[in-house]
C-alpha cells in the first residue's frame, strides 16, 4: 500500500486530485471522507490540513505528499522533494495598506507584521537586518491592518484580488512557491506512475 497525503480543502486540493488522476489513479473523494482507497491501485489518499502534510510525510505515516513549497520551508521538515508539480503557483509577499507610510524595507523596523509563515518571515527580516514584531495568525490576514492588529502582512498572493479587495499593496517579494511532490525519508524509490 502506498499512502499519499494531499490537502483536504484549499487551493491545492482540486489540482492535487487532478494530478493524481492524470497519474492514472482512480478514486472518488466524496464529502468529508479523509481516508480514500483508490479503486484501481493499492494506494490510499490521506486528506489532511496542508500545514500538517510535511509532518505526516517526515514521520513516514504518509509515503508521499503534495504540498506548497511555502509550507515545506516554513515547517523545515526533513522530506525529499521528488519534483515540482507545475501548479499552485503563488508568491509570499509583504503588503501594506495603500496609504501606509511604510515605503522602504527599513521602514518595517519596529512595526508589526502579521503572517501565517513566521519562520520564513523571521529569516527574511534577519537577512535584511530588520527588527519587527511578528504576529502569528492562521488565515484571513488581510484584515489585520484595517483592524489595527498589524502594520503589514506577509501572506501568499496568487491573483492579487484579496490584497486589492482589502486596500493593501504588495511591496516586497519574499519567495515564489508552487506545489511539490515530497517523499518520506523511509522511501527509496518513487513508483513510476507518480513521475
Ligand atoms: C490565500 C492567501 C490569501 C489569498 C490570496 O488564502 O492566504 O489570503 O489566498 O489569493 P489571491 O491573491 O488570489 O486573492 P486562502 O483563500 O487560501 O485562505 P486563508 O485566508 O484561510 O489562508
Amino acid at each position: 500500500m502506498i499512502r499519499i497525503a494531499i490537502q483536504s480543502k484549499g487551493r491545492l486540493s482540486q489540482d492535487s486530485q487532478s494530478y493524481l488522476k492524470k497519474c492514472g489513479l482512480e478514486f472518488d473523494i466524496a464529502g468529508r471522507k479523509l481516508l480514500n482507497q483508490c479503486t484501481n491501485q493499492d494506494v490510499m489518499l490521506m486528506c489532511l490540513r496542508t500545514a500538517d502534510i510535511p509532518e505526516y510525510v517526515k514521520q513516514g505515516v504518509a509515503d508521499f505528499g503534495i504540498v506548497g513549497q511555502n509550507t515545506l520551508i516554513e515547517k523545515a521538515q526533513d522530506c525529499t522533494v521528488v519534483k515540482p508539480l507545475g501548479f499552485g503557483h503563488c508568491c509570499l509577499k509583504i503588503a501594506v495598506p495603500t496609504l501606509s507610510p511604510i515605503k522602504q524595507l527599513a521602514d518595517l523596523g519596529g512595526e508589526r507584521i502579521a503572517t501565517a509563515y513566521p519562520n520564513i518571515l523571521k529569516n527574511y527580516l534577519k537577512q535584511h537586518a530588520i527588527r519587527a514584531a511578528i504576529i502569528m495568525l492562521s488565515g484571513s490576514l488581510e484584515i489585520a491592518p484595517a483592524l489595527h492588529l498589524a502594520d503589514a502582512i506577509c501572506d501568499l498572493v496568487q491573483s492579487g484580488a484579496t490584497l486589492k479587495a482589502n486596500g493593501l499593496r504588495a511591496v516586497w517579494h519574499v519567495m515564489d512557491s508552487q506545489a511539490v511532490l515530497i517523499k518520506s525519508p523511509n522511501i527509496n524509490t518513487t513508483p513510476g506512475f507518480l513521475l
